[in-house]
């Protein structure tokens, strides 16, 4: 018989799954057998509950707070403020022009509160700010709107708005390529700084966008040692293994060849076994998606490239690395 994932995992971490309308109408037993925590992959978004300045569109992502509490999984709150899936209206004033960056710290506060407090007591915990850090170059932030526009302080003000809303929630500062060495040492630092500050945050996401080849398992180890120094808590936000590089080129196959599930099976079984290692300061390890007929790879960023980057084939059964993960130790 099939061991359910996230009971494997008892005593060590959460395991989540990111979950959407289609994959919770496709996947939903699969989604409560093995996963104890989701996360909304798009519905929490701004631009989704946000779109116009006055209204708010709740529905799909009550949707999905409903079915957690129906089958009692934690929530995580994924994303108060992104560069990404961001509704124009919010970064321009009537004319069309840029907003002050009053106005826009204004208009964040009142969009923290509204989604904050509704739905306190269901999401225990918030990527708050997601993704602000720059890849290259000797900035610290990346360029944004938010940055732009409001100055970097934009960052301290969400955390205190979301606090502020819900005193309870934990509060993430999530990103990706967070194992390399250069992103490490800048979340590093803009971290370190907000705690000088005061500024309430409790944890940092790893997203672990990872593939079979990077980052190693030493450079993860080293992300996962220098974070917890800070004290925080350390979540896995939306890890999936990609059986290519980045941007490799190969939009032609149409069934994982097995030496890739092989290799995806044994760094899986690293991997696990190094945040076992952790678990005393990591307590969730989310994938992004639940299992391979729909994943967010399949597209991205190679058009026509399907990716086969989770634990569960698309036929929902468990593959080798599910098997690895699980009997690892
Ligand atoms: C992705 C979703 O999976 C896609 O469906 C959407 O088109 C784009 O966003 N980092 C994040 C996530 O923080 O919100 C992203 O999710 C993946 C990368």
């Amino acid at each position: 018989s099939i061991p359910k994932l996230y009971e494997a995992f008892h005593g060590c971490f959460d395991i989540g799954a990111a979950v959407n309308p289609r994959t919770i109408a496709q996947s939903g037993d699969l989604i409560a057998n093995h996963y104890n925590s989701l996360t909304a992959e798009n519905e929490m978004k701004f631009e989704r509950l946000h779109p116009w300045e006055n209204s708010y569109t709740f529905e799909a992502a009550d949707k999905i707070v409903d079915y957690a509490r129906e089958h009692g999984k934690k929530l995580r709150g994924h994303t108060l403020v992104w560069h990404n899936q961001a509704p124009d209206w919010l970064f321009q004033d009537g004319e069309g022009g840029p907003v002050s960056g009053e106005t826009l710290l204004a208009r964040l506060k009142l969009h923290v509160d509204t989604v904050v407090r509704r739905y306190q007591g269901d999401i225990y915990a918030w990527d708050v700010v997601n993704e602000a850090i720059a890849d290259e170059g000797p900035e610290l932030l990346r360029s944004s709107p938010w940055l732009d526009i409001a100055g970097p302080g934009f960052i301290a003000k969400a955390f205190e708005f979301a606090h502020e809303a819900d005193p309870k929630a934990l509060l993430f500062y999530n990103d990706y390529n967070e194992s390399h060495p250069q992103k490490r040492d800048k979340i590093y630092e803009l971290l370190k700084s907000l705690l000088s500050q005061g500024v309430p945050v409790h944890g940092i996401g790893l997203q672990a966008h990872w593939n079979l080849f990077d980052p190693g398992l030493d450079e993860i180890r080293a992300a996962i040692e220098k974070y917890a120094s800070l004290g925080l808590v350390l979540h896995l936000t939306e890890m999936d293994l990609s059986l290519f590089r980045f941007d490799d080129v190969r939009a032609d196959l149409t069934a994982p060849p097995e030496e890739l599930l092989e290799l995806q099976a044994r760094k899986y079984e690293a991997v696990f076994n190094l945040l076992r290692e952790y678990k005393d300061v990591i307590d969730s390890v989310t994938f992004w998606g639940a299992a391979d007929d729909y994943t967010w790879l399949d597209n991205f960023p190679v058009r026509g490239r399907k990716n086969w980057p989770l634990l569960f084939d698309e036929n929902h059964q468990p593959k080798r690395s599910f098997w690895r993960v699980v009997d690892g130790r």
